[in-house]
């Protein structure tokens, strides 16, 4: 019998989620009911944030403390330039500029440093939790106010990452997390913003639904209100809420499986070769597992396509974080004139890592197979 194939990330749903999700479409409450406060509350206690909005996705998320904080033409915002287009597209929607920072050849984070060193003001710093790992947090605060900015952390792949005594989501200004199906946790689609801050999360909450100045349960007379501010629609529904509230429950089990897989995979790599493995703690910083880059030489001396293939071929799924340094994406190449060479750390990782899968789908065995996977793989491709 052979082994059933591995893919990179699959989500973890069982009975009581889609008993949960009945109960939300039988009550006939889509939208605007008690499910996404109940969501909002135990994310918020989980991440140790005084306040969490759901949102649709994470970068409805970013999007919406951008634009409540009034980021706008003629700001300037400090981005990795090794991070998934969201993090810049959100910036470039507000019609702000992104201003892309090199990362850490250690980590994949935003170097501190480079950003200590960008020239003029930034209104916004978005450190990239990448694949997990905390930023330098205390140094890219420290730079962020010495520039004046507000820190929004993108911790889209970083539920339960820590930093120091403090989670991700509690580092800065505002976090933006994503429920995206494959990550940690989902919500179908979906999104939470946390904040400690009461104004800010008031705000949120009002503009993630039009700028209505009553909400539907606020409303004296059914369907009258005022709108006295602009807003999206960026609302979570409650049967997503539904979906993220059980997963919630079941956070504990899948982090433990993610941190052993991490542990089990990491340690296999670490013996190959020519190959890095990305750390999963740093300094104050221990991740939370989102997967474990492998990176390759950075001569080129081995093909990376060749070892995803080799990969594949053994029922082995993977992915790549990210294919391109953003900057080096046609639409922001075209529109700032970037080119290769500019971002020399974010284009090795680009071009050289390979994300391998640690989640709880994994199953007793499945590092395990990973690990020889990759071995075989990568004596071929060699
Ligand atoms: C770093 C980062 N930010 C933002 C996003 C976007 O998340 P969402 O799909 O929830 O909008 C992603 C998606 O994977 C991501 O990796």
């Amino acid at each position: 019998m052979t082994d059933a194939p591995i893919p990179f990330g699959k989500p973890m749903l069982d009975r009581p989620v889609f008993d949960a999700v009945n109960e939300v479409l039988e009550s006939g409450i889509l939208v605007h009911g008690q499910v996404t406060p109940a969501f909002e509350e135990a994310f918020a206690a989980r991440i140790g944030a005084k306040h969490a909005v759901a949102v649709s996705s994470c970068t409805a998320g970013l999007h919406l403390v951008l634009f409540v904080n009034g980021v706008g033409p003629g700001d300037r915002v400090a981005v990795p330039a090794m991070t998934h287009v969201a993090t810049a597209h959100v910036v470039e929607l507000q019609g702000a500029e992104p201003v892309f920072v090199d990362v850490d050849p250690a980590t994949g984070n935003m170097d501190a440093d480079l950003l200590a060193a960008v020239d003029g003001p930034l209104k916004a710093v978005m450190p990239v939790h990448y694949l997990g790992l905390p930023c330098a947090m205390d140094a890219i605060n420290e730079a962020a106010a010495a520039k004046g900015a507000f820190v929004l952390e993108d911790c889209a792949l970083a539920v339960d990452a820590v930093y120091g005594t403090k989670k991700a989501g509690t580092l800065g200004l505002a976090g933006a997390f994503s429920f995206y199906p494959v990550k940690h946790m989902t919500s179908i689609e979906g999104g939470m913003v946390t904040t400690d801050d009461e104004e800010l999360a008031t705000q949120l909450r009002k503009r993630r639904a039009f700028g209505y100045n009553r909400m539907l349960g606020e409303r004296a007379r059914p369907g009258i209100y005022d709108v006295d501010a602009l807003g999206f629609n960026y609302r979570m529904s409650e049967v997503e809420a539904a979906v993220g509230l059980k997963q919630l429950d079941q956070l504990d089990g899948f982090m433990a499986a993610r941190a052993k897989n991490a542990e089990t995979l990491h340690a296999a790599l670490s013996e190959i070769d020519g190959v890095t493995a990305f750390p999963l703690e740093h300094g104050p910083a221990r991740s939370s597992f989102y997967c474990l880059n492998a990176v390759l030489p950075r001569d080129g001396s081995v093909d990376r396509d060749k070892v995803v293939d080799g990969l594949k071929a053994r029922g082995i799924g993977s992915s790549i974080h990210y294919p391109g340094p953003v900057p080096l994406f046609t639409y922001y190449s075209e529109k700032y004139g970037y080119r290769r060479g500019d971002f020399p750390v974010a284009e090795w990782l680009a071009d050289q890592t390979i994300s391998l899968p640690v989640g709880p789908h994994l199953g007793e065995e499945g590092a395990g197979r990973i690990a020889d996977a990759f071995r075989a793989a990568y004596d071929d491709a060699r």
